[in-house]
């Protein structure tokens, strides 16, 4: 899934990726004498695709390692996957651990992609920003003619 060399441990300092696995994307995260944490690369808040860059921290009062998102500062246990200053909110978190790969314990992707996969959200994010706008409907076009090869799209 990834490998050490993804994560930039030379330096000492925390260090994140994100990796996709089926349609879902995820988190990895190392804390230096910590260890290594995984969860759902989506913030739950606004649906936005962005915890790999969050900053992490050590609650105070709990002592649970969390991952701050960028966005709006909602802070989620690494561990527990609660949202430290807004109980409405949650993420998926794993077991991770190192044998030389980063290995995370993950249920089927038929399981988990309809939970939190990408295309799943990005739709729904895109259908909403339609409807905040006052569009009444979506109308999807096509690419011209030429663009096509023998009916399928050129990448
Ligand atoms: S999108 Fe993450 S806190 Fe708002």
């Amino acid at each position: 899934m990834a490998d050490v060399g993804d994560l930039s441990l030379s330096g000492g300092g925390i260090s994140s990726v994100a990796v996709k696995y089926g349609d879902s994307q995820l988190a990895i995260f190392h804390v230096p004498h910590k260890g290594y944490y995984a969860t759902q690369q989506m913030c739950p808040h606004k649906r936005a695709f962005i915890l790999e860059h969050g900053i992490v921290g050590d609650d105070p009062k709990s002592g649970e390692i969390y991952v701050s998102c960028p966005m709006h500062k909602k802070n989620f246990g690494l561990t527990s996957g609660n949202c430290l200053n807004d109980d409405a909110y949650s993420i998926l978190t794993f077991d991770v651990k190192e044998e030389g790969k980063i290995l995370v314990l993950l249920p089927d992707e038929s399981d988990l992609d309809p939970v939190i996969g990408t295309s799943r959200w990005m739709v729904r994010q895109a259908t909403a920003k339609v409807l905040d706008s006052g569009a009444q409907s979506v109308e999807i076009v096509g690419p011209p003619s030429e663009s096509c090869s023998g009916g399928k799209l050129e990448w």
